[in-house]
């Protein structure tokens, strides 16, 4: 048994679910800081029910942030816990000086796809590797974030 970590996954499979969670980890951090950003600069008519919104965004993105990063430790490796690190695995771009509401929420919309097309190639290699936990993780959020992808969709066509 000494091919398997302390949860009883192979320690292959875990390497491989540890690189793909610390993709995720740094979408998640981009993401959040490009959300805070929409907190901070967003202006106009909507901007007190967009400001406390984005609030609301980030600190959920942040939560996730904490449980991605302790699911790669359950794995016994390490979370990347470096901004350049993240800048360079990231698939969400840094968003700056954004001001415009609709701008905004256009950004997190495009923030939330990436991440759930993200959650779906991490779901794909951990039902490979029997991986309950990460894919449970991860099918939650992307439940969650689907509705969310809906709300922001009605937002916008209004
Ligand atoms: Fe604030």
């Amino acid at each position: 048994m000494s091919d398997t970590n302390s949860i009883g996954l192979h320690e292959g499979s875990a390497t491989q679910l540890a690189e793909k969670l610390n993709h995720l980890l740094a979408n998640y951090q981009i993401f959040y800081m490009n959300v805070r950003g929409y907190h901070w600069n967003v202006r106009g008519n909507d901007f007190f029910e967009l400001h406390a919104k984005f609030e609301e965004f980030y600190t959920d993105l942040l939560a996730k942030v904490d449980e991605v990063a302790e699911r790669i430790l359950t794995l016994g490796h390490k979370p990347v816990h470096a901004y350049s690190d993240y800048v360079t695995l990231s698939r969400i771009q840094e968003d700056k000086d954004v001001h415009d509401g609709t701008t905004c929420v256009k950004g997190v919309l495009k923030g939330y796809q990436t991440i759930i097309e993200l959650q779906r190639e991490l779901l794909a290699i951990a039902s490979d590797a029997d991986d309950e936990g990460t894919a449970a993780q991860a099918g939650d959020y992307i439940r969650e974030q689907e509705k969310t992808i809906w709300m922001l969709n009605a937002y916008l066509s209004k």
